[in-house]
């Protein structure tokens, strides 16, 4: 790190904020005792098993280990190193933090190939911007963008630019300024030739839309031929700063107004992104050209409670909205689906139809699931043929069925027993045999994620040996109370924890309380500089009941620990034993023996 901020100021910010404020930001949580539930947003869940404890301000998942305070918290979900996490959370609390602006974002003097790869898409951002708008090479493509209807004013918001028809352009322009070519290559905007090993721009003659990460820097581009050229999109490879099955286009721009709303829109290409914006749409964003996968689910469902999604009106786009809105249900969002007049897509939509109709008759008149599933299950039938029709209710039957509220339930078999003329009480009755049936094959399967009652999940916590709870418990006293550390640490004696991460704790334990601090689970956290010792240490303070400690507790606790030393001991001379005999050593067994039995002896005292 290049400069150290000091530990009163990492103190002061951390008294400053408040966890759960903090992580309010991310987590719908709800108050339940003296914790805090909501569902964990580093792995996908419909049960909350994610806690956060206001009084020790840690949080811990009991889904999946998660754990730490609110610096660890933002470390690992943002991916902010420590000074970024402390910057952020000082501006958060107003506290002045005097930083080299150096020391920001660029950790050690020496860049890494992560750093310089960033850095090179981001100067050729700048760059390829400036050349579809100020020059006279850019000016056919910035007139085909605002023949597109591309305003000026999106095109600055998101630093659309165009690549010059060169075949070394980027090459050069990187080169002079010190990027290796072997650094550009793995960024993937140039490529090596094989005959000669020289290379050659990725982009040519295309206008570029970069590709922001969630922090904002710039990690790919995707550039739109001009004319028919092929492929329509040309896109940066997979790097290792570009992954696309986990990044959302415009998603850095769109996250404080998704925050805000716990909504947000989903397209199927930027360039409806950006038309929608037009329309005061702040919270879309789209995928990269590839279908929804379980890290977008994971990541949207971390940031929304409800999406819109937006997609083309072709049957490939309904096949995807379909897809994607059963992915993003089953992940516990809410799912709205906006339909269009047949084959068009959003921005096609809103350059022919206006803004306003957008909002009114697309997105404000978005469909529930179920709805857009009524539209879909009629695609490829004939309703005036009796067969199709009546396998068409039965499939809306058995969609009705999945329906948990009763009111909702009622409503579709109204809706189908109309336009169908069928008595709605014929339907009824064939509904419920479905439901029936369906729960026959179904018992035991968990219900839909969507209408869970809010209850913190059971924790899954593990069984362990009495000597791994009796070290547990003795950390959590230990850490509430120095005297209990050092006495701890005189009964054992120069004995171990029996479990290394234990021993690790507490050898930073004492550490810790050597340098004069305060007993503070959050602040121990800080301390320590090992995310598998934090999560271990949030497990512990989430699980510990804050009783006294009485002196037959703590020495049953530290027996317990000796204890098991000694049983291994005991096992080991057992096999010792039977080797002896074996061997005919028939002293040495005896010996041996006897040892077993002062072992064993002092066991029990
Ligand atoms: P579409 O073909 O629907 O393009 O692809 P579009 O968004 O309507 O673009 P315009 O209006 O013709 O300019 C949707 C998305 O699929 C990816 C892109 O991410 C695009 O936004 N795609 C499409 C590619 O990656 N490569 C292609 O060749 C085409
Ligand atoms: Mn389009």
């Amino acid at each position: 790190m290049a400069e150290r901020i000091a530990e009163e100021k990492i103190n002061e910010i951390r008294q400053a904020v408040d966890i759960v404020e903090v992580i309010s930001d991310y987590v719908q949580l709800k108050k339940q005792g003296r914790n805090y539930f909501g569902l964990c947003p580093f792995h996908g869940e419909n049960t909350p098993s994610f806690s956060v404890s206001s009084d020790k301000q840690i949080f811990h998942c009991f889904g999946c280990g998660a754990g730490g305070n609110v610096f660890s918290f933002l470390m690992e979900l943002e991916g902010y190193s420590f000074q970024e996490t402390a910057v952020m959370l000082a501006k958060k609390a107003n506290i002045e933090l005097d930083l080299p602006s150096s020391s920001f974002s660029k950790e050690s003097s020496v860049p890494n190939d992560f750093q310089l790869m960033v850095e090179a898409h981001d100067l050729l951002r700048k760059f390829y911007h400036h050349l579809l708008v100020n020059t006279k090479d850019g000016q056919h493509a910035l007139e085909y963008l605002l023949n597109r209807g591309f305003t000026l004013e999106a095109i600055e918001k998101f630093q659309i630019g165009y690549a010059l028809n060169s075949w070394d352009f980027v090459f050069k322009f990187l080169s002079k300024r010190n990027y290796q070519p072997a650094i550009l290559e793995k960024a993937g905007l140039i490529i090596k030739r094989e005959k000669d090993g020289s290379y050659f721009d990725r982009f040519r003659d295309r206008i570029m839309f970069p590709i922001l990460d969630a922090k904002g820097n710039t990690v790919a581009f995707s550039g739109r031929s001009l004319g028919a050229g092929e492929p329509k999109y040309l896109n940066s490879p997979e790097t290792a700063i570009f992954n696309k099955s986990k990044i959302l286009y415009n998603f850095h721009l769109a996250r404080a107004a998704i925050r805000k709303s716990r909504q947000m829109v989903l397209f199927e290409g930027f360039a409806d992104c950006i038309a929608a914006n037009r329309a005061g749409i702040e919270n879309g964003v789209a995928t990269m050209g590839t279908s929804l996968t379980d890290d977008h689910v994971v990541l949207i469902r971390r940031n929304a409670e409800s999406v819109t999604i937006c997609y083309d009106s072709d049957n490939a786009g309904i096949e995807a909205a379909y897809r994607a809105a059963t992915l993003l249900t089953e992940s516990g969002t809410q799912v709205k689906i906006a339909v269009m007049p047949d084959g068009n897509d959003p921005d096609d939509y809103i350059k022919k139809y206006g803004t306003d109709k957008f909002n009114h008759e697309v997105i404000g008149s978005s469909l529930t699931f179920m709805a857009f599933k009524l539209l879909y299950l009629k695609r490829g039938k004939d309703l005036q043929n009796e067969g199709n029709r009546l396998q068409y209710i039965e499939e809306v039957l058995r969609e009705i069925s999945q329906l948990d509220k009763a009111v909702e339930r009622d409503h579709y078999l109204r809706q189908l027993a109309s336009e169908f003329s069928i008595s709605l009480e014929a339907l009824k009755e064939q509904q419920k045999q479905i439901y029936y049936a369906n729960r026959k094959n179904n018992r035991g399967k968990q219900a839909s994620g969507l209408n869970q009652s809010f209850v913190p999940q059971k924790s899954a916590e593990p069984l362990r040996p009495a000597f791994h709870n009796a070290e547990r418990r003795l950390i959590s006293y230990m850490m509430r109370d120095p005297n209990i550390a050092y006495k701890v640490q005189d009964m054992l004696n120069g004995h171990p924890f029996n479990v290394d991460e234990h021993q690790a704790i507490i050898t930073y334990l004492y550490g810790y309380y050597e340098k004069g601090m305060e007993p503070d689970p959050s602040q121990f956290i800080n301390f320590l500089e090992d995310d598998h010792l934090r999560r271990i240490v949030a497990n512990i303070e989430m699980m510990s009941i804050s009783e006294e400690l009485t002196e037959q507790e703590l020495s049953d606790y530290i027996k317990q620990v000796l204890n098991h030393q000694k049983m291994l001991k005991i096992k080991e001379k057992e096999a010792e034993e039977k080797e002896a005999e074996r061997q005919k050593d028939f002293i040495k067994a005896a010996q041996i023996a006897m040892e077993i039995i002062q072992l064993r002896k002092s066991l029990k005292t």
